[in-house]
């Protein structure tokens, strides 16, 4: 079979990489990036830093600071809106996995026009966006190497997330600065990290993982197994977010390749109904669908038992991996179900939404490549089961 395997055209890495904007630039003849943030990027300065290296450099730059989490068709709006008055070039997207979808998401009105939902599904873009670099201070999404954004949609009644999938969508250049991410609170490094973590697994497990994604993925579930638990207890410890920046990226180029599944496909209705924090979202279904997938995939589930450090795996080493990723969860204190996580972050989970939300993830485009095929009736049980 043929497959074709992308990432961004440069990824820079490591410790002070952040220096390596402006040279980017400039190298393109490029004038002017439109920054796409947020306002907690803003607040703990990280924007800030950004600001001062471009005019240092003697670049001229715009800020959209207004992307909300779960971004939304109005962030690209109106991040557009400001990317033409101001006369800007290219994007530069800095923050989580929603500053930079939201950032790729402007970009597509600039080069390919709206709405965003003709672009929802696979390879539907007709032309290239403008140069875009993407910077995440979060060690979880890997929007920066992956060829996906995910935008709510903007009608009222009917919240789901979009999903658009396209080569189109890689970066120009990713810059993975491990000094943007030691400031990050211990919930978001242990929500970010598991979102790193369903990348790397769906990808392993996916029907439409290789070679080249698998090597990623297993090299990233062996990372954040052994990193994330001292990321969450010690968010000054240089080494574990070091070797966390890299995981997210990793798991970003195996799911981006090999596609991702079901686990993914629960939990943006989770975020579009509830507005969980899609990390959240994901890690409390993990456990659950991975339970519900081992019967496919008996031997990758014995892999990552063994990548997540224990010697004695037991007769049935499928259910020591589910063990082993429930124990990661149970340490940096992700809550076991649906309604505890949506006690722990102020939200109201509602039941009745459970026939809607599991019809939604039946449409997920990660649904295609899930190993198991899941009935209707499959998904609104395991929600229950995770509710
Ligand atoms: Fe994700």
């Amino acid at each position: 079979m043929i497959t074709a395997f992308q990432l961004a055209k440069i990824i820079f890495t490591g410790a002070g990489a952040l220096e390596k904007v402006p040279e980017t630039i400039k190298m393109q003849g490029l004038k002017k990036p439109l920054i796409v943030t947020d306002k907690g990027v803003v607040k703990v300065g990280l924007a800030k830093k950004v600001e001062d290296i471009l005019t240092a450099a003697g670049i001229p730059y715009a800020l959209y600071d207004e992307t909300v989490p779960n971004p939304h068709e109005k962030n690209a709006a109106d991040s557009y809106d400001l990317y033409t008055k101001e006369g800007c070039d290219c994007l530069i997207g800095l923050g989580g996995g929603s500053s930079m979808d939201a950032a790729k998401a402007c970009g597509i009105l600039a080069t390919n026009g709206g709405p965003l939902g003709n672009f929802r599904g696979m390879g539907l873009l007709k032309a290239d966006l403008p140069f875009y670099i993407a910077i995440p201070t979060t060690a979880g999404t890997g929007s920066e190497s992956t060829c996906a954004a995910v935008i709510t949609n903007a009608q009222e009644e009917h919240h789901w997330k979009m999903v658009i999938l396209d080569g189109r969508l890689l970066p120009s250049v990713a810059i993975i600065d491990p000094l943007l991410m030691t400031g990050l609170p211990p919930a978001i490094t242990a929500s970010t990290g598991m979102d790193a973590m369903t990348h790397a697994i769906e990808a392993y497990i996916s029907i439409g993982a290789m070679e080249y994604s698998n090597a990623m993925a297993l090299g990233a579930i062996e990372l954040i197994f052994k990193y994330l638990r001292r990321a969450v207890g010690n968010g000054n410890d240089i080494e574990a977010r070091e070797k966390m920046a890299y995981a997210q990226t990793m798991a970003g180029i195996a799911f981006s390749n090999g596609g991702l599944g079901l686990v993914h496909s629960m939990a943006h209705p989770l975020s579009a109904f509830f507005n969980f924090p899609h990390g959240f979202a994901n890690a409390v279904c993990l456990p659950t669908v991975l339970e519900y997938n081992k019967i496919v995939c008996r031997e990758k589930m014995a892999t990552i038992a063994r990548l997540s450090g224990l010697t004695d795996l037991g007769p049935y080493p499928e259910d020591t991996a589910i063990e082993a990723v429930q124990r990661l969860n149970d340490d940096i204190g992700i809550p076991r179900t649906i309604t505890g996580v949506a006690a722990q972050i102020g939200a109201t989970a509602d039941s009745k939404d459970i026939e809607a939300m599991s019809k939604d993830a039946l449409e997920e485009v990660s649904t295609i490549t899930t190993p198991r095929v899941p009935s209707l009736n499959d998904v609104i049980g395991l929600y229950n089961k995770c509710w």
